[in-house]
């Protein structure tokens, strides 16, 4: 948390669930590009984190104002922290997936819509090309997921590109959200946190409602626990949605369940004990 405190410079206000009427879009966003960036002023100082194209690009084309910093760097992506017009935003990168894959790839990419040959050979072969289209699609995935649900106000971060897919196109295999957090540094993940029993039930009855808002929008997040639930001004917040399915998918059911069951195992440590089934039943009531 120190590092991160100190790399966030400026004091921001912000609030990961207020509307804003602006989007990056092609239509409504014309900015020229502002020529090349050196690559090491991309991240001042950090070396490791200065040649991220990506990131250049996003800052070429006026997508990002300004880069902070990494706020962390998980299995399949790269978050950085960035200033944009609409204020400050994560922004999630997908890249050296050579050395990362989803539990299940295959699973999930049975139920997804790929509809280009090549993509689907580059893909199986996991070459250097399959590994980008990978990203390009699991980058369009969150999106499309983030906006079905931030429409149907679940708790998750606004998406600052988009709706339409030519612009979640454009932005390839990153992911620009609303940051969630403040100047002293990002929401901390439910996991850690440290919650009296009290607050730890709050949390837990947070978590499942909004597993069942993902429900009733007809989406079954499929890596849902503590880890990937941020707590923010007393709220959960669902993030990392890539691998998320459509509740009509012929497995829903099945990751429904397994999401209860991660979700009831991660929160022993908080002192909570619940049964996945009840989560199940509560989640499928309350819908
Ligand atoms: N909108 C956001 N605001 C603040 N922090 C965020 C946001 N999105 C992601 N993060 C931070 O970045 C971390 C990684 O994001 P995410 O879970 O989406 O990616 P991941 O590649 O699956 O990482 P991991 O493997 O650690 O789960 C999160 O645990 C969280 O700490
Ligand atoms: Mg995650």
């Amino acid at each position: 948390m120190g590092a991160q405190e100190a790399r966030l410079k400026r004091p921001y206000d912000t609030d990961a669930h207020e509307p804003s009427q602006e989007r990056f879009s092609r239509r409504r966003d014309r900015r020229k590009p502002r020529g090349r960036l050196r690559s090491d002023e991309l991240v001042p100082g950090r070396d490791d984190e200065a040649a991220v194209p990506e990131i250049a690009w996003m800052l070429e084309r006026g997508y990002l104002d300004a880069i902070e910093g990494e706020l962390k760097s998980g299995k399949e992506a790269t978050v950085y922290l960035g200033r944009t017009r609409l204020g400050p935003a994560a922004v999630k990168v997908y890249r050296d997936l050579a050395v990362r894959s989803f539990k299940n790839d295959g699973r999930y990419r049975a139920g997804r819509y790929v509809g280009d040959a090549r993509i689907e050979k580059a893909l199986a072969q996991r070459s250097a090309a399959g590994r980008r289209a990978q990203g390009r699609l699991w980058a369009a995935h969150e999106y499309a997921m983030l906006w079905r649900l931030f429409r149907a106000g679940v708790p998750v971060p606004e998406p600052l590109v988009g709706p339409d897919a030519s612009d979640i196109g454009e932005a390839g295999e990153v992911v620009l959200m609303r940051y969630v957090g403040d100047a002293s540094g990002p929401a901390p993940r439910l996991a850690d946190v440290r919650f009296t029993p009290d607050e730890g039930r709050r949390a837990f009855e947070a978590s499942v409602h909004a597993l069942a808002a993902l429900w009733r929008a007809g989406v079954v997040h499929g890596d849902y626990s503590t880890y990937n639930l941020l707590w923010w001004r007393g709220e959960a917040v669902v993030i990392d949605l890539p691998q998320a399915v459509e509740a009509d998918h012929r497995e829903a059911r099945a990751l429904l369940e397994r999401d209860a069951a991660s979700l009831c195992a991660t929160f022993r440590t908080h002192g909570v004990d619940a049964a996945p089934e009840d989560v199940v039943w509560r989640v499928v009531a309350e819908s």
